[in-house]
């Protein structure tokens, strides 16, 4: 049994909170809300709690979790005395959707948080429901998206218990989160340059600003390198974010020709007895016809975008679709993180028109 506990997401009740932060003292998993994605919590220090979370998501050993935390004195415990830059940055972005991953000190996390690593993720997330369970936790919670593995993260408590009812202890249903990607993820190296391991809710242009003098490396380039343009067989690999049907990514110069060739990718996998949808913008929901028209925000505030993307891959789930077509969105601001996602969710499966 999976206990659910609804609570306002601004003003969460003191005494559900108290009921969930029992649950991760006993070693047990919790979803919550975060202004990004739900997480699924477990007490960091212990791993038994820890491994609970893998098993319950399906989620390979070797990817490490972030570890959450509610104060700056929580740092201390885990991690050695930030420098200048690392200051600065969690001056500027915590709470918020910045994971940072620095030296762990030995013997606190469970070894499993970090699989194996030198090295942790933490972040401060931006939400009361987050902040009053650590709190009230009384530990440092180590929680990776609270969806199965390869799933779209979860943006509701609705897709939470999709994934994971009946495999977790409860989950804490604070309305839908804001971002609604998850955190970017970055890393100093030795020469002091900050790599984005992963874009997210914080833009490079955010982190240059924050940071004048140190320079901000985005992704490597070769995780933008066209894959080959079939369209993967359904369910045939493992992908991350994905949604259950096949999904190829359409992107290139000229609007209309974009446009033209996601309708025929359409018309082609109709023909070859596929249910279609199409994952578009609020601006172009008329330019196509497809069995599932989905508009997920505007291009004219990519944040809608954001904020829609994974609710939208889970409804074409929902409506069954076994071919979707995507239309690609400029790579400007939370934009990049948008086109990783999707990108990620087409397995590579790109056209360039
Ligand atoms: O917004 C978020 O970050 C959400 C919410 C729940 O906080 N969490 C989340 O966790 O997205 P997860 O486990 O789905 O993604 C964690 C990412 C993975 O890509 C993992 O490889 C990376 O962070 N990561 C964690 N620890 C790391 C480390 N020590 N070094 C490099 N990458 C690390
Ligand atoms: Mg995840």
């Amino acid at each position: 049994m999976t206990k659910l506990w609804t609570v306002n997401g601004e003003h969460p009740a003191a005494e559900a909170l108290q009921e969930a932060a029992g649950c991760i003292r006993d070693g047990l998993t919790v979803a919550f809300p975060t202004e990004t994605v739900y997480g699924l919590g477990a007490d960091a220090r212990s791993s038994e709690a820890v491994a609970a979370i893998f098993e319950a998501k399906g989620r390979p050993s070797d990817n490490p979790l972030i570890v959450h935390i509610a104060t700056r004195s929580q740092l201390e415990e885990l991690t050695v005395p930030p420098d200048e830059a690392v200051s600065r940055l969690m001056d500027a972005f915590w709470p918020g959707p910045l994971t940072v991953v620095l030296p762990v000190r030995a013997g606190v996390l469970s070894p499993l948080v970090t699989a194996g690593l030198s090295t942790v993720g933490l972040r401060m997330p931006d939400h009361p429901v987050a902040l009053q369970l650590i709190a009230a936790a009384g530990c440092p919670i180590a929680a990776p998206s609270a969806n199965r593995s390869g799933r779209p993260s979860p943006t509701h408590a609705a897709h939470v218990l999709e994934d994971l009812a009946g495999r977790i202890a409860g989950v804490v249903d604070g309305g839908p989160t804001g971002v609604g990607l998850e955190s970017t993820v970055v890393e100093f190296d030795a020469e002091g340059a900050l790599h984005i391991l992963r874009p997210g809710g914080i833009t490079t242009a955010q982190l240059r600003a924050a940071l004048p003098g140190v320079q901000v490396l985005e992704p490597a380039a070769s995780e933008h390198e066209p894959e080959p343009a079939a369209p993967r067989a359904p369910g045939m690999k493992y992908a991350h974010y994905a949604p259950r049907g096949a999904m190829v990514l359409v992107q290139g110069g000229a609007p209309e020709q974009v446009r033209a060739r996601m309708q025929r990718e359409l018309e082609d996998a109709h023909a070859r007895g596929e249910r279609t949808g199409v994952l578009t913008y609020r601006e172009h929901a008329d330019a196509f016809r497809a069995e599932r028209v989905v508009a997920c925000g505007s291009l004219g505030d990519l944040e809608t975008v954001a904020h829609g993307l994974y609710a939208a891959l889970r409804d074409f789930d929902e409506a069954g679709i076994s071919f979707i077509v995507a239309e690609a969105c400029p790579e400007e601001g939370i934009g990049a993180a948008i086109m990783n996602r999707l990108r990620k969710a087409a397995g590579g499966h790109i056209i360039h028109v």
